[in-house]
């Protein structure tokens, strides 16, 4: 009988594709004793919970900080909002993450990412984390939220500190937490410097400090709030879904050639990438209404584990989902989420996707990557590199 914990050796090591497997057929409701929580693997499942307000809560929080080793304080976050408050506050802001407004990103993207390419040129060796992927996506997301980029590399660290997972601790470290106050902190003050002061139209941070609902402005410490998540979702899961894709590019040299010759086929392929590899293990719902599932009997009150991955390399969906092929383009992925809260920096992820690749592809088509030195993160959150080398020769 398969048993399964996110905090296993074998969940967080990397692979936890053989688990996951044994998840949807055995147990696709599966119980996780420890923390009363379930886990959900198959696509279907996870589809339609996700569209589902009547069962499922994201008020008391959606990962394994707030759920399950109950570290992390639930505070105001977009992400852990419940309609009709969330739909409001979501189609306020959703105008800043809508293809009309990303024009100017493009250009950025793209200088930016053969900017850093070019600067490897000489050394021949680029690690596509740190020096790359990480570099664009927080400069993109402040940029769409209209937080000053001259901050971009405190927020990256504090970013990347929030997301650090240590030996023998469940989930998110003293130091993770100590890094989301000093978020909250930054924000506190970006809120203050701009309230009263800003044409709320020109951008997200601008717009939440002039926001009003039910006559009451947003304060500091929501804004504060709403922004750090908007930063974390910003910053961190590109880069882990850009080193991913140039590592299974790099194992099919094949379909890489068939890329760099025609990168029309790119926004198809980081499709599959995405799917392929999502590193998002998994986001949390609380059930608000008892259901049955596979038999087993979901209680108010019990934590709800959407494994994301598991859903995405699930054979009642995709034909041969453990085969990386470019030419996919399956109908639906779960990459992004799926209904109400699903991933309002969609069109920001995927045009990041598209220049990164075309650039990379354009300029460095025959690099090497070096699993044996890239260094994988130990952690049950957001899976993937935490450094990703790669190697070329000169252009
Ligand atoms: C490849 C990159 C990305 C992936 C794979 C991704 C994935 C996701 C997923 C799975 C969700 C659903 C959360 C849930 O259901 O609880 C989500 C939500 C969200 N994402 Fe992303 N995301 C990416 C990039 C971005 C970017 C670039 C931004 C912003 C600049 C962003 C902002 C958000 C926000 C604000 C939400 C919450 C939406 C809501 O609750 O209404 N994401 N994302």
């Amino acid at each position: 009988m398969v048993e399964y914990s996110p905090f296993s050796k074998e969940v967080m090591s990397g692979d936890p594709y053989p688990i996951y497997a044994q998840l949807r057929d055995e147990a696709p409701a599966y119980l996780i004793e420890q923390y009363g929580a379930w886990a959900i693997s198959r696509f279907e499942d996870v589809w339609q919970s996700s569209m589902d307000n009547e069962h499922f809560s994201c008020e008391q929080g959606t990962t394994a900080s707030h759920l399950l080793t109950k570290v992390q304080p639930v505070t105001p976050m977009i992400n852990m909002m419940d309609p009709p408050a969330h739909t409001k506050l979501r189609s306020k802001i959703r105008t800043h993450f809508a293809p009309r407004a990303l024009g100017e990103l493009e250009p950025m993207i793209r200088k930016l990412a053969g900017e850093l390419i070019e600067s490897a040129r000489d050394k021949g060796e680029l690690d596509v984390m740190g020096e790359f992927a990480s570099q664009i996506a927080v400069r993109v997301a402040c940029t769409v939220n209209g937080i000053p980029l001259e901050d971009g590399d405190l927020l990256g660290e504090l970013v990347t500190r929030f997301f650090g997972r240590e030996p023998g601790v469940d989930g998110m470290t003293p130091d993770g937490l100590a890094a989301m106050g000093e978020l909250a902190a930054y924000f506190v003050g970006l809120a203050q410097s701009r309230r009263g002061n800003c044409d709320p139209e020109e951008n997200v941070v601008n717009l939440l400090t002039a926001i009003e609902f039910d006559g009451q402005k947003l304060d500091d410490e929501s804004i504060a709030s709403h922004l750090t998540m908007l930063i974390i979702g910003g910053a961190e899961t590109f880069p882990k879904v850009f080193a991913n894709g140039i590592r299974r590019l790099g194992e099919h040299p094949e379909q890489r050639a068939q890329l760099a010759a025609d990168p029309s086929l790119i926004p198809e392929a980081f499709q599959e990438i995405l799917r392929y590899d999502m590193p998002t293990q998994f986001l949390c719902r609380v059930v608000t209404k008892d259901f049955e599932l596979h038999g087993r009997k979901f209680e108010t009150g019990q934590p709800v584990l959407f494994l994301y991955p598991a859903a995405n390399r699930d054979p009642r969906e995709f034909e041969n989902p453990d085969v990386f092929d470019i030419r996919r383009c399956p109908p639906r992925i779960l990459s992004f989420g799926q209904g109400t809260h699903a991933c309002l920096g969609i069109h920001v992820a995927k045009l990041e996707g598209k220049l990164c690749l075309e650039e990379t592809l354009r300029r460095i088509p025959n690099y090497e990557i070096h699993l044996d030195r890239a260094e994988r993160l130990v952690t049950d959150f957001v899976q993937g590199y935490a450094s990703f080398p790669i190697t070329f020769e000169s252009y």
